[in-house]
């Protein structure tokens, strides 16, 4: 299982987020948490911002939409040049139609799935996804507390992509006490925003995070 480590921006500096991005190089992507105030009870940033991050960032974007309307807004994120745009399964009116048209536009498609949303329809349809993402906390905020009841559903859709190229994320109090737990479960794709831009060091915070998740360091 590859391990991929994604530090989400929402925990850096949001006047320098390509000094944030700098500090980060041994990441594999940077998660990009976009909020409109609707969907979640937050406000973040948007297209614009993601466009720039594109033009900017050495490293892949991972875009996390949790926002309404994402069958009308995912594609642009896709054409800005996004490697991954995932967006809610609760917001969107045609989640299959809106993976293809993410797809289409050059970029992998995901779906976001909150604690209290089965997995099972979208398993259903795995083939329309490249990424599942299990939310670990209830999306709108960084720093809050993981989930580890959410290890269930990760386990679930662990066992439904058997065989396929499907990422499966977790996003949410992932740490060094946590990463080992969802690992375990079947995540392979780790988002940390406040145990990364929070560290010292936020590089070698992945590369201890890293390790954990691939099961060489002492848990
Ligand atoms: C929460 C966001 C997360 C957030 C995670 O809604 O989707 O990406 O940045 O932050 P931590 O890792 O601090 O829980
Ligand atoms: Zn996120």
């Amino acid at each position: 299982m590859v391990v991929r480590i994604e530090p989400s921006i929402l925990s850096a500096d949001f006047s320098a987020f390509a000094a944030a991005i700098a500090r980060i190089p041994s990441a594999d992507a940077v998660h990009c948490d976009v909020m409109d105030n609707h969907f979640v009870p937050n406000l973040t940033f948007g297209l614009p911002m993601v466009q720039r991050l594109a033009q900017v960032s050495a490293l892949p974007l991972d875009v996390h939409l949790m926002i309404d309307d994402p069958d009308r807004w995912a594609p642009g994120y896709a054409e800005a040049g996004a490697q991954t745009v995932t967006f809610h399964a609760e917001a969107a009116r045609e989640p299959i139609a809106t993976a293809r048209s993410i797809r289409q536009a050059g970029a992998r498609a995901g779906i976001a799935l909150k604690p209290g949303t089965g997995a099972a329809p979208y398993l259903a349809a795995i083939e329309e996804f490249d990424q599942i993402l299990v939310m670990t906390v209830e999306p709108g905020f960084g720093g809050q507390q993981f989930m580890r009841e959410m290890m269930v559903k990760v386990a679930e859709v662990r066992r439904a992509v058997a065989g396929r190229d499907v990422w499966i994320q977790v996003d949410g109090g992932i740490g060094e006490s946590t990463i080992r737990i969802a690992a375990e479960a079947g995540a392979d794709v780790f988002v940390a925003g406040s145990a990364v831009f929070g560290a010292d060091d936020p590089d070698a915070a992945i590369t201890a995070l890293r390790a954990l998740a691939a099961g060489t360091a002492p848990s």
